[in-house]
């Protein structure tokens, strides 16, 4: 099915395919979820997923279809970034295919219908999180962060803070100063009995940032990472005509970067704060590489616009036959066991 209309799809500008997309996802009954098997179990900051296969955010910013994707085989679905107002994004076009790359390259600057917006389509789902950032005129970004958590916390297993778009000008810089006054007031408008808190960080990132961010993170009572959003780096080989298009890139060229920061981030902080892997998983073998490179899960979302919805559940079948062959007992057992073996740091 995918197949037929993948090319109806791109002959579409990306944002009004998208659309079209989640309008008819969200039309759907649900799917029975990933198949069962025990070896693709994993745990993470105190969940359980049937499947280590998740959905990135941004896919479904509004909270419109995750019922669906959940159905659709993902172990787990991130909703948002949702901002405390509504918000439109930057001008059209803002989504670009850079098809003979296998990427993406969007600027789209948090456009979001707002937290009120969103909420009524949320509910407790152990396997639903909701990412969260701040408006781009706020005043008090820190405020923003807090206001998300304290308005969602009752309906997401997790909360992401997602400090790391690189289309809402200064908000990387939440990766720096400021990131201590951010975990603390996030941690407070979660309380005592609220879900996990996860920060989600860049890829564009050198070793002096990615010890800061990680001695902050283990001074918060922040319970994991994933590594990373898009970059703002453009990787020589990329052959498309939009490769120039300002925007965070993502998609096959991300992998390779990712996963070198995910290694980075796993040194220095595994087992004591699991990560989750995202950036240019297409495979099993990737989605394996991420695990082996310290992910206890991974999140997908470029691939999914070259591979259409039964990725999910390929990725997955795969990534058990390769645990399997390898003779690991759980996804527990390979998280990390490449990670002497980088080069980095
Ligand atoms: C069109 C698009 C929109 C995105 N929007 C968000 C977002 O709102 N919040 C967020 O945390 N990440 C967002 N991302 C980043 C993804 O969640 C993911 O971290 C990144 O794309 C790398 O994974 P991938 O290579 O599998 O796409 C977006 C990515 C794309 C391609």
């Amino acid at each position: 099915m995918f197949g037929a209309l993948r090319p109806l799809l791109f002959r579409l500008d990306p944002e009004t395919a998208h659309g079209l997309t989640l309008t008819a996802l969200s039309a759907l009954p649900h799917g029975r979820g990933p198949a069962q098997d025990p070896l693709l179990e994993t745990r993470f900051a105190g969940l359980a997923f049937p499947s280590p296969i998740g959905l990135a955010a941004g896919f479904d910013k509004d909270a419109r279809a995750w019922r669906q994707m959940l159905g659709l085989g993902f172990g787990f679905v991130e909703v948002g970034t949702l901002t405390p107002r509504p918000q439109g994004g930057n001008p059209r076009p803002r989504i670009f295919r850079l098809a003979e790359d296998e990427a993406v390259i969007n600027r789209l600057g948090f456009n979001n219908g707002g937290l009120a917006d969103a909420l009524p389509r949320l509910a407790p789902h152990g396997r639903l999180g909701v990412n969260v950032g701040a408006n781009k005129d706020s005043t008090d970004r820190i405020a923003d962060y807090a206001a998300g958590v304290r308005a969602v916390a009752g309906k997401a297993a997790w909360i992401t803070l997602n400090i790391s778009s690189p289309n809402t000008p200064g908000l990387r810089g939440l990766q720096g100063d400021a990131l201590p006054e951010l975990l603390a007031a996030a941690a407070e408008a979660r309380g005592d009995s609220g879900p996990p808190l996860l920060l989600k960080v860049a890829p564009d990132l050198d070793d002096a940032q990615i010890d800061a961010i990680a001695a902050a993170c283990l001074d918060s009572r922040l319970s994991g990472l994933i590594v990373s959003n898009t970059t703002l780096a453009r990787p020589p080989e990329l052959r498309s005509r939009h490769r120039a298009e300002a925007g965070g890139l993502s998609g096959q060229p991300l992998f390779q970067p990712s996963t070198e920061i995910l290694k980075a981030f796993a040194r220095r902080l595994g087992p004591r704060l699991p990560l989750i892997g995202a950036g240019g998983v297409a495979t099993a073998e990737q989605a394996y590489a991420k695990i082996r490179a310290g992910a206890s899960a991974v999140q997908l979302y470029t691939a999914l616009v070259y591979h259409g919805p039964r990725l999910p559940a390929r990725i997955a079948a795969g990534l058990s036959l390769l645990l399997r062959r390898d003779g690991f007992q759980s996804i527990a057992d390979a998280v990390g066991v490449d990670i002497e073996k980088s080069p980095r740091a």
